[in-house]
């Protein structure tokens, strides 16, 4: 699929001349510490933004630098990320930090080869930190961004990756792509809002796994120590199968997220 030059250039002005007259101060936006940018956009890609402005404010104050993260215990970093799920998320940015120090001095590295190979890192996340940390000229995509493009240039079907990327990255304003990045988001956003393009939602959370899973790191969080049987006296309210509940406990045993003592038995954040 070929855009004329004109079709990018009317693009561009209108995404720009947006953002201009709507831009929102938002704190991650106030410096380009890769850090920071890292934080808020692993917090960002779950949640909306009026609920990430006070998890984030907390967590810079908590936890100011990457070495601060990387010498904290998993309990706390777990503490201060609850209320945002997904807490695997929560211990790869810990695992992230660890790493970063053990392997690049501390600074985090502004190749996308190589943040790839770093803890929690994906496309979205390497490219983010790519243009938004270090001012490459790349261009980042999310969910949003992805169906503007489709609605936009190519009748509302969202591309092949690999022609999404071409798409994307051929709108990209040399030169500005932290502001264009930065004003797509908002601009998708709204637009999305605006047209009601339904937007896929976790159905039925209340009864996943992750739900669960949330609930017993929330009870770690609070005693450091459960046995099982308290878990399970815990759980009775939510009438789930022995089985299921073992089931979940593996799993996060599995993902590291709690570890078993050897003895007793009994778990806690790992
Ligand atoms: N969603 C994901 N990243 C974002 C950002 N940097 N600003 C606003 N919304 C976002």
């Amino acid at each position: 699929m070929k855009i004329s030059q004109k079709d990018i250039f009317t693009f561009q002005k209108e995404i720009l001349d947006w953002y201009h007259l709507n831009k929102r101060d938002l704190p991650w936006r106030k410096d380009r510490d890769a850090y920071h940018i890292l934080i808020s956009e692993v917090m960002l890609q779950q949640t909306q933004v009026s609920r990430v402005i006070p998890k984030y404010e907390v967590w810079i104050k908590v936890f100011p630098t990457l070495e601060s993260l990387a010498q904290a215990s998993s309990r706390d970093v777990l503490k201060y990320w609850s209320g945002l799920g997904y807490n695997r998320r929560a211990l790869y940015l810990h695992k992230f930090a660890k790493e970063v120090f053990e392997r690049y001095q501390g600074k985090v590295p502004a190749d996308e080869k190589v943040l790839l190979t770093l803890p929690g890192i994906g496309e979205y996340t390497g490219r983010a930190l790519l243009c938004f940390a270090f001012d490459k000229q790349v261009a980042v995509i999310d969910t949003n961004i992805k169906k503007v493009i489709a609605v936009r240039f190519n009748k509302g079907i969202v591309p092949e990756k690999k022609d999404l990327q071409e798409i994307a990255q051929a709108l990209v304003p040399q030169g500005k792509a932290y502001d264009w990045n930065q004003a797509l988001m908002d601009y998708a956003g709204a637009m999305l809002k605006e047209h009601k393009i339904p937007i896929p939602r976790q159905s039925t959370f209340k009864d996943s796994d992750r739900f669960y899973r949330g609930q017993i790191v929330k009870a770690l969080i609070a005693q450091p120590t459960l046995s099982q049987k308290e878990i399970a006296n815990m759980f009775e309210k939510f009438s789930l199968p022995r089985e299921r509940l073992e089931k979940i406990i593996l799993g996060m045993k599995k993902d590291k997220l709690v570890k078993e003592n050897n003895k007793t038995g009994a778990l806690s954040i790992a």
